[in-house]
């Protein structure tokens, strides 16, 4: 399974990458105004920094970047989609899940620019994505725990779905919260986790490493010399 940084903090970005070897990025209106820079900087700054890395090519390193959510209408995503995907090689056009979303993600694909199917809640959404043939689907987790719903089952759900009608839509498990998130996507057979950079660090940790570490400290200063 796949690691990406749901991040548009170049920082973040750099030091995943190069200490975690993440696969990918995933940004949303979010986390664009987190980074605290204007959207076209943001993107600006992504296309240059894999030109940098030599990791030029979606197929190398997709980096999902959100149209403007006020649009409503699919000729007006499309539209944003093909400017933004100009952009770079490495962009992976996120459009939301609903009808006219569903239409923009179909013509766009058909113009050969990829997109990744966002805010997915269901498997009766996660199914046209894949039928339209976009490269990426993001179900969501953690919005749907925090709403008191199961979550475990519901990316099985769609895994197996997938799986049983032979969809190539990779499945990017996103609004991860916690590691048992991640193992749970990584058991149910997802392609994809992205995390923010705490959640990472936070699932790499556990308190009996700590207490054994402390443990096998104090037996290492106290051994003969
Ligand atoms: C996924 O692609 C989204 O960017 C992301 O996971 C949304 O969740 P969050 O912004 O609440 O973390």
């Amino acid at each position: 399974m796949k690691y990406f940084l749901d991040s548009a903090k170049l920082n973040e970005i750099e030091y995943a990458y190069e200490n975690y070897g993440i696969d990918g990025v995933t940004t949303n209106p979010r986390h664009i105004m987190l980074s605290g820079k204007p959207f076209l900087k943001v993107i600006e700054d992504l296309a240059q920094w894999v030109k940098e890395k030599d990791i030029v090519g979606y197929e190398k390193f997709p980096i999902s970047v959100e149209i403007n959510p006020n649009l409503d209408k699919w000729e007006d995503m499309v539209s944003e989609g093909q400017k933004i995907s100009a952009y770079s090689p490495n962009f992976i056009i996120k459009i939301p899940c609903n009808e006219q979303g569903l239409i923009a993600a179909r013509k766009l694909e058909e113009k050969g620019v990829r997109t990744n199917v966002t805010l997915v809640f269901s498997p009766s959404q996660a199914l046209p994505v894949a039928k339209l043939g976009a490269k990426f689907v993001s179900p969501f987790v953690g919005w749907k725990e925090n709403a008191g719903d199961d979550t475990a089952q519901y990316i099985q759900d769609i895994v197996d779905i997938y799986a049983i009608h032979e969809f190539d839509t990779e499945i990017i498990v996103a609004a991860v919260r916690n590691g048992k998130q991640i193992a749970d996507a990584a058991k149910a057979g997802a392609d994809i986790v992205t995390c923010g950079l705490d959640v990472y660090k936070a699932s790499f940790e556990h308190p009996f490493t700590d207490y054994g570490l402390g443990v096998f400290r104090k037996a290492w200063d106290e051994t003969a010399k």
